[in-house]
């Protein structure tokens, strides 16, 4: 039997977290470093991307990257892969994090936000899955794959109507995938993260035209039997075990972390 001490022991892993320059993202690449891998943060912000590399902690020496990648874009995919394997060796761990969440009643839904949604949220996991776990395939097979999904994508909260989409979609990619990347030895799984004080959680509601920001809070609020907002750090915690050997019989689940929300 493995020692309890190996089973979240990332030594010698390389992963790439999507949307790592903050919120969410920064807390699983936290997570991910502080167990000993290298962790490559790939975001658009060129700005805060570094600066949260920066923070990393490097137990045992170990260094991390920033590589500035739009997900909605496949060429910059494969380059950040490319440049991945080539700064580090290898990938074996995937975190599918960045995402946009913009609040927007269904009947004002332009085809460019719809856009803009699904790409950044559900093509962008797929392509970057796919070029990863060809990178794992060649390595010989394993790895693990982690998407951040929602709540959303089993139940709406509202004025979300694409991001919704793109979640259960997300979702049913994961359960895809989790069949298909099996024989590979790859594991897939998601996270459907309740309500988490983040940059983007904070910005999106003020700014969403026709949404009473503070009824949708103390709706929410109100319904979290936990009676606090989630930190990133408690969707980090989830990642880690996805990605870690301590989950290595588990594949095509939703872990829902959030609060119990769904129960209410
Ligand atoms: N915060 C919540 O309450 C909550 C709840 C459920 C699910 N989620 C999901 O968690 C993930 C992270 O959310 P967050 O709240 O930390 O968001 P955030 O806005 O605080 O951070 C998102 C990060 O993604 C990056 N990003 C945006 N577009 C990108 C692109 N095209 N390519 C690469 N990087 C890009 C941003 O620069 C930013 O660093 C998202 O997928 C979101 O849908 C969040």
């Amino acid at each position: 039997m493995e020692p309890w001490s190996s089973l979240f022991d990332l030594k010698g892993r390389v992963a790439v977290v999507t949307g790592g320059a903050m919120g969410i993202g920064a807390g699983i690449a936290t997570r991910l470093a502080e167990q000993g891998a290298a962790v490559v943060v790939a975001d658009v912000d060129e700005k805060a991307g570094p600066a949260a590399v920066a923070t990393l902690p490097h137990p045992g020496g170990v260094s991390h990257l920033f590589v500035r990648t739009d997900v909605r874009d496949v060429a910059q995919i494969d380059r950040l892969v490319e440049t991945v394997v080539r700064e580090r060796g290898r990938l074996d761990v995937l975190v599918n994090n960045a995402g946009i969440f913009p609040f927007a009643p269904a009947l004002s839904v332009t085809p460019d936000l719809w856009n803009r949604v699904l790409d950044i949220n559900l093509r962008g996991p797929f392509f970057l899955a796919r070029r990863a776990a060809l990178q794992m395939q060649r390595q010989g097979g394993g790895g693990a794959i982690v998407n951040i999904a929602s709540i959303d994508a089993v139940h709406p909260t509202g004025s979300l109507a694409p991001y919704d989409a793109s979640k259960g979609g997300l979702h049913m990619l994961t359960r895809s995938l989790a069949v298909e990347l099996a024989p590979l030895g790859i594991r897939v799984n998601a996270i459907a993260p309740g309500s988490i004080a983040t940059p983007g959680a904070a910005q999106a509601m003020p700014t969403a035209p026709g949404v009473d920001a503070s009824q949708l809070m103390q709706s929410f609020l109100t319904r979290i039997p936990l009676k606090r907002m989630g930190e990133p750090d408690d969707i980090a915690r989830a990642a880690l075990f996805l990605a870690s050997p301590a989950a290595s019989y588990v594949t095509g689940v939703m872990l829902v972390v959030d609060g119990g929300y769904l129960l209410s």
